[in-house]
């Protein structure tokens, strides 16, 4: 161990409740978990933990139109996210929630704590207001004209056009977002946290180092333009917890999701037999690390260090601020097909690719990192099998063939040996300052040496001169040692491989596994380790996104005129055709015997169809305009004997029929009573 063991907890930024987990957050959750890995891996005691953000009014009006409670809702979506992590060998301790009791129970301590103290007070501030649905609007919920240039359909706060940002009062022609309704300005008293009693705490707090210099600096631009009390009330309809003392009102999102950091842990506590207050009273000597996304330093660094010390807890010893993802040099883009989700990533390919390339690119500073799928490709190929694995794999079949599977006592090349071995500060302190790119380049370098080394002494040919036996042993011996070297610095970045190394290797891998050899150690046959990047793999993963999005721009309501037209202006009727034809078609009656949302899909409902004696599964783009549970036990029409369609989600065995422009505005069949599942509709 390097130094005496450290008590470590790490955090990375709570998804929000109501999407799917993304490139973009698994830059942050790979970010972590490798540093993470790393310390256990040391032989420190380092804790992990993260939660699904469940609060706020954008998860209150998802869940709304879903037609299910929003616990019901972020608690399926936590499910999702962990496993989605989870398939990513992101390994959390804990995985909570936000809407929790110990979330609840902090929240309303820290809040109380505050209040005691003075730092919290009330005024009455107006307000847009959704005079329809009868809610207040945040900034994002509210459309219109830039009060600056004119340009339409511009966000609440800010306008796309000519980048000016504004208050949403100033907007022009304002719209909610919500109903359509125009907002109202409306009285309510909120209640304010006083963040400038804490502008010297926080100062000294940003000079102790807890976040890199250019935020520093950034933060310094933020006390220049002076901190202003903070606004930590919502009012009902709110998705969140109920100030004590203050029926309906709430505490906005932001207040109760950091403490979801110290929530998650208490939860895991309370059930591991670990002092929580070791880790968060104000002088623990514990290391408490936040790791998130430029987007949300504001938050990290001012507001919450603020709330901790106020409340009498500890300030985190960092904040690990890092860039955002772009795909192939540009912003993540639903219509390029690079707004990628983690589901539809692991559909094609191996999670490690992308560990190991956002490791390669990685570093302690906060510029964007860019995923470019050629470099991307020939990285993972060039590396990791070209040059890690193969190691491995060009000495392991003559150890096992003509060695007995047992590695010789003796090394070929003890000074290559001690410059892997002595390697491993300088790597170490690399993964330690997060600057994983650096620790990477120095990984690689000695895959080369080891490879070259190999390449020199050529043991497919001195294998076969009988005077040289020994020293092809100790040349093959010596490479599979060098592999199990890199793959000591590797394991926090691929765990998987490191697993199948260990199992290759009969040999358990911590850190200090560097330090010494095998020498006649039996290993296992040796098994492909790692395949290749498939670039096709890579398209489709493109194209299945795209195909994401398709289902989402078609179930919006399209912006139209009312229907003055006929139909049949636009869509005329088809050519004739003969009896025969039609008779083709083998239309039956169906009972809707099940339907429900299916997971991922924007567009389609999944329905299982009576014929009445045989069922079949049918997905149907009917999902904007039909509520599943208002279709079950219906009659409807389908085509019995369309060939089975394999769709993304499952088989597709026929189709339903439906009238309609598409959106809202769709209708399926229902013949008239009495007909009976099964019968021919000719
Ligand atoms: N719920 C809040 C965080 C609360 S933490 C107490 C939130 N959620 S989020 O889902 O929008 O983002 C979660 C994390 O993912 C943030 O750290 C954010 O910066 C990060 N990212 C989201 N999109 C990203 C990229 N495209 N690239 C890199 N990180 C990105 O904010
Ligand atoms: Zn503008």
């Amino acid at each position: 161990m390097a130094d005496s063991q450290r008590k470590i907890l790490v955090t990375s930024a709570l998804p929000y409740a109501n999407g799917s987990i993304h490139l973009g957050h698994l830059l942050e959750h790979i970010q972590t978990d490798i540093w993470t890995r790393f310390q256990r891996l040391r032989g420190h005691q380092c804790y992990s933990v993260c939660a699904d953000d469940a609060h706020g009014t954008p998860v209150m009006l998802k869940a709304r139109e879903l037609g299910i409670s929003p616990e019901q809702m972020v608690e399926q979506t936590r499910q999702e996210h962990h496993q989605d992590l989870r398939d990513f060998f992101v390994d959390y301790d804990n995985y909570y929630i936000t809407h929790s009791p110990e979330n609840r129970e902090l929240s309303e301590l820290i809040y109380k704590r505050l209040d005691d103290a003075g730092y919290i007070s009330k005024r009455v501030i107006s307000q847009l207001y959704d005079p329809q649905k009868e809610m207040f609007l945040p900034d994002r919920f509210i459309k219109g004209t830039c009060p600056s240039c004119g340009a339409e359909d511009q966000n609440g706060d800010s306008c796309d056009v000519c980048s000016a940002t504004y208050s949403p009062t100033e907007v022009i022609n304002p719209r909610s977002v919500v109903s359509g309704a125009t907002p109202v300005l409306k009285d309510s008293e909120h209640y304010f946290f006083d963040l400038p009693q804490f502008e010297e705490m926080l100062k000294g707090w940003l000079r102790s180092g807890a976040i890199q210099e250019e935020m520093a600096n950034k933060l310094q631009e933020w006390f220049a333009e002076g901190l202003q009390q903070w606004d930590i009330s919502r009012d009902a309809p709110y998705f969140g917890f109920e100030i004590p003392g203050a029926p309906g009102k709430f505490f906005y999102v932001w207040v109760d999701a950091p403490v979801g950091y110290m929530a998650s842990f208490k939860n895991y506590c309370d059930t591991h037999n670990l002092d929580f207050d070791e880790y968060w009273k104000a002088d623990s000597e514990a290391e408490l690390y936040h790791f998130i996304g430029k987007d949300i330093t504001y938050f990290h660094c001012l507001f919450w260090p603020a709330m901790l010390e106020g409340a009498g807890f500890r300030k985190p010893t960092g904040v690990n601020v890092h860039g955002f993802v772009t795909v192939n040099g540009a912003k993540m883009s639903k219509s390029k097909g690079t707004f990628i989700k983690g589901r539809t990533y692991l559909d094609h390919l191996n999670p490690e690719y992308l560990r190991y390339y956002f490791a390669s690119k990685l570093s302690d500073g906060v510029m964007d990192i860019d995923l470019n799928f050629d470099d991307f490709i020939s990285k993972v190929n060039s590396d990791l099998v070209g040059k890690v694995v193969n190691i491995a794999s060009r000495c392991a079949g003559f150890i096992n063939k003509k060695f007995d599977g047992t590695l010789s006592l003796n090394v070929a090349e003890p000074k290559l040996v001690t410059e892997f071995q002595q390697a491993a500060e300088g790597i170490a302190q690399a993964f330690e300052k997060r600057q994983y790119n650096r620790a990477i380049r120095e990984i690689m370098a000695l895959a080369d040496k080891a490879n070259q080394y190999i390449d020199t002494q050529a043991p497919w040919v001195t294998i076969k001169d009988e005077n040289k036996q020994q020293h092809t042993h100790d040349v093959c011996s010596l490479g599979i040692n060098l592999f199990r070297i890199l793959m000591v610095y590797l394991k926090p970045v691929l765990p998987e491989l490191a697993q199948k190394s260990e199992a290759f290797l009969n040999d358990e891998l911590n850190w200090n596994s560097s330090q010494h050899l095998l020498t006649n150690h039996k290993i296992s046959p040796f098994k492909a380790l790692m395949q290749r990047v498939d670039s096709d793999k890579v398209n489709a993963m493109i194209e299945a996104s795209k195909e994401n999005l398709q289902a989402t721009t078609d179930s919006q309501p399209a912006d139209r005129e009312p229907a003055a037209e006929s139909p049949l202006t636009s869509d005329p009727i088809g050519e004739t055709i003969s009896f025969d034809d039609f008779a083709k078609i083998d239309l039956r009656i169906a009972r809707i015997a099940k339907a429900e949302h299916v997971e991922g899909a924007d567009k389609l409902l999944k329905l299982q169809l009576d014929l009445g004696g045989e069922t079949r599964q049918v997905f149907a783009g009917i999902k904007s305009a039909y509520d599943p549970a208002s279709l079950e036990g219906k009659l409807t029409v389908m085509v019995a004997n369309l060939a089975p369609r394999k769709m993304r989600f499952g088989l597709s065995e026929g189709m339903v029929l439906a009238a309609g422009p598409g959106g809202k505005d769709l209708w399926i069949m229902e013949p008239h009573e009495g007909a009976q599942p099964g019968m021919r509709v000719k």
